[in-house]
């Protein structure tokens, strides 16, 4: 590695200060300019470090900050708790440097590939998946290159505005350039409510992508334990599909949580899956279940099932997606039974960093 001398001073005599960021593991570094976060610099030098909801509230982008000064002037860094802050954790999504950082960060070299670009797609066909779950296959538009991505990644629906709205792709690439996306319908939800009352099929969406980290680590022998909450299903049906196709002999476990049965959307082709390999296990998991329609299904927290069954998950590695509230509660869980941090890879399906930094600047009492 490089030897790192830490600067406080701006590299540049005019208003655009630039600070060096250097990732202790690998030696690399990049420069942030005046006001970006660490995480759109590192963006910018095509670096993937790893990211969720991009509003510093799930946590996903935590790092050890070993040398320098960063701030907060977006969001407060609510995801951190006062332990991991007195032991210098930082959220690179939000983290502003105000010195040159030295920081050890997980890098995910896997999505650097694929540079992420904005395209128009068609929406091909359009479906109900559960009451308030509607289904969309997107094509590319006449002319337009297919979108490339990874199992498991996102990508954002760009509204007027500059607002966006992450989803996450349900399916890996197709030969067609096909995507899936589940949408939960949202109450209140702008988007998501024009998506189940007016969207039609031949309508046209700029998306931009792909986007995230939560993609399968094939560089591990460990078994694997994935956990989905409603529509967080997507990236993991994605994510289980692709381990399926490379006929992986890993032990895989996938929970489901959902409130009914009906919300089990894709419960069939799941059983399915565990029907014909000898190595999957599917477990649906009812948080309000009607035993009328559901009986002998499991009841409870999904998180709370995964525990029960493996109070030990020091030797796996765990896959999850969902409500912020399950995800939350199960990343501290899930450590505490002890699962490294760096074998817990997530989706929190937060509201997108627009309306998060609303809902923020409102809890404060302050205008965004
Ligand atoms: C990485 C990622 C992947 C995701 N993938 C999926 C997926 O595959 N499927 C899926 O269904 N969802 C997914 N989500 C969640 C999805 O992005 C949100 O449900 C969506 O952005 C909601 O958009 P909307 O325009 O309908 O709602 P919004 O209009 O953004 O409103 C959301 C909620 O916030 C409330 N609200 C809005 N503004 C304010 C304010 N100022 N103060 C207080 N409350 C306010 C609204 O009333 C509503 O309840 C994902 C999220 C992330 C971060
Ligand atoms: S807290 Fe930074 S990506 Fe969610």
């Amino acid at each position: 590695m490089r030897k790192v001398a830490l600067s406080t001073e701006c590299h540049r005599g005019d208003n655009a200060c630039v600070f060096t960021v250097t990732l202790k593991s690998s030696g690399r570094h990049f420069d942030v300019a005046a006001g970006e976060t660490v995480l759109e610099a590192a963006q910018r030098a095509g670096i993937a470090l790893p990211y969720s909801c991009r509003a510093g509230v799930c946590g996903s982008c935590k790092a050890t900050l070993l040398a320098g000064r960063c701030v907060y002037p977006r969001n407060p860094p609510t995801a951190l708790d006062a332990h991991e802050r007195a032991h210098h954790a930082v959220l690179l999504c939000q983290a502003v440097p105000a010195s040159d950082l030295l920081l050890e960060a997980r890098e995910v070299t896997s999505v650097e590939d694929i540079a992420r670009r904005q395209l128009r797609v068609r929406v091909a066909d359009k479906w109900t998946l559960a009451p308030d779950v509607t289904g969309l296959r997107l094509l590319p538009d006449e002319g337009v290159p297919r979108l490339r991505w990874l199992p498991g990644q996102y990508l954002d629906v760009l509204l007027e505005e500059g607002r966006r709205r992450p989803f996450s792709i349900a399916n890996g690439p197709q030969a067609d350039g096909a995507i899936e996306l589940h949408v939960r319908h949202v109450a209140g939800g702008g988007f998501t409510s024009w998506v189940a009352d007016r969207l039609q099929v031949g309508d046209t969406l700029r998306i931009e992508g792909p986007l995230g980290t939560l993609v399968a680590r094939e560089d591990s022998e460990r078994p694997m334990v994935f956990m989905a909450g409603g529509t967080g299903f997507a990236p993991v049906k994605a994510i289980v599909e692709h381990f399926i196709e490379l006929g992986t002999r890993r032990e895989m476990d996938v929970y489901w949580g959902a409130r009914n049965a009906a919300d089990l959307y894709l419960r069939e082709e799941v059983e399915g899956w565990a029907a014909r390999l000898p190595n999957l296990r599917f477990h649906p998991v009812l948080s309000e279940p009607d035993q009328a329609q559901c009986p002998g299904l499991r009841e409870g927290l999904v998180h709370e099932a995964v525990l029960a069954d493996h109070p030990d998950l020091s030797g796996h590695d765990v896959y999850m997606s969902g409500p912020p509230a399950m995800v939350d509660a199960a990343r501290h869980r899930f450590t505490d039974a002890g699962l490294p941090d760096d074998r817990l890879y997530y989706d929190s399906f937060d509201y997108a960093p627009d309306v998060l930094a609303q809902i923020m600047a409102g809890r404060a009492g302050l205008h965004p």
